[in-house]
């Protein structure tokens, strides 16, 4: 597929996808939605790719939803398209996606982001859900996920009076997982992505799925979920490769398997 408001690229065992509609700051249209998906599922058929990143420019990760595309919409036309639900897609990806945030991650950008399964900000990342000033609200999910980041009172403030929240602050609240200098935070998303790479994709992907089930459900629950998943490990050759690997203090070997 020719995308035109992506670029794809491989980095060893990373995909790296970046949004690229600088004329718009990135706004998410459906143009970049399908393209985006298409290329997540690429990565995700790839066998040679253990992890994902996600990032924008240095300007903008994305300024939100294209308020051009959503202007004239009625509400019939957005019930009946099930506005936004294609991004539940997305959120379905098995392996790790990074996003490396720096400049604007507003509103739909925002919660792209955070659909990913952690952020890494550059300083100057500001993050905000500014769709109160458009009339409307979050509609990818940030009301929800926000308030799961930063706690009620933060993410209401958010929500309410469209302010925008930087990197330090986004750091202390829980939204980003680490804030390094601009201009490195490709880089050091790639690094880290290239580390994911190099786990057992197996015990990757089973480690995403645990720290998810923690949203969806009770403790109880998800310490069960987890055992479970805990104990399937070991019918994983790459359980007994990583724990004789410690044993006999080599690095370890993974096959996938
Ligand atoms: C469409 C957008 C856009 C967006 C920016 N642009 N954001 N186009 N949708 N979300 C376009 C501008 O129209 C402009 O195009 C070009 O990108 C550059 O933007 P400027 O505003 O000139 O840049 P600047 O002055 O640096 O300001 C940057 C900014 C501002 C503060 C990020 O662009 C801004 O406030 N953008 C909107 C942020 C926002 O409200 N996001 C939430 C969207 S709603 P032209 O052609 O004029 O040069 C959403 C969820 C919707 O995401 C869910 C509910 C339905």
């Amino acid at each position: 597929m020719a995308y035109e408001t992506i670029l794809v690229e491989t980095r060893g065992k990373v995909g790296l996808i970046t949004l690229n509609r600088p004329n718009a700051l990135n706004a998410l249209n459906s143009q970049v939605l399908a393209e985006l998906l298409a290329a997540v599922e690429g990565f995700e058929k790839d066998g040679t790719i253990g992890a994902i990143v996600l990032t924008g420019s240095e300007k903008a990760f994305a300024a939100g939803a294209d308020i051009k595309e959503m202007q004239s919409q009625s509400y019939v036309d957005m019930y009946l398209g099930d506005f936004f639900s294609g991004w539940e897609a997305f959120t379905r990806t098995r392996k790790p996606i990074i996003a490396a945030v720096a400049g604007y991650a507003l509103g739909g950008g925002c919660e792209l982001a955070m659909m990913c399964d952690f952020i890494i900000a550059a300083d100057t990342a500001k993050f905000g859900q500014p769709e109160i000033t458009l009339g409307v609200m979050p509609g990818m999910g940030g009301s929800q996920r926000l308030t799961r980041f930063v706690g009620k009172s933060k993410a209401m403030d958010m929500c309410l009076t469209g302010r925008m929240m930087d990197a330090a602050e986004a750091e202390r609240a829980g939204l980003v997982s680490r804030v390094v200098p601009a201009g490195e935070v490709v880089e050091e998303a790639l690094k880290a992505a290239t580390k994911i790479a190099g786990f057992s994709l197996p015990s990757v992907i089973m480690n995403k799925e645990a720290v998810n089930r923690s949203y969806e459900t009770t403790l109880a629950e998800g310490l069960r979920f987890e055992r479970r998943l805990f104990h399937s490990m070991f019918a994983l050759e790459d359980q007994k490769e990583g724990m004789t690997a410690f044993v006999e203090k080599r690095a370890a070997n993974f096959q996938n398997r």
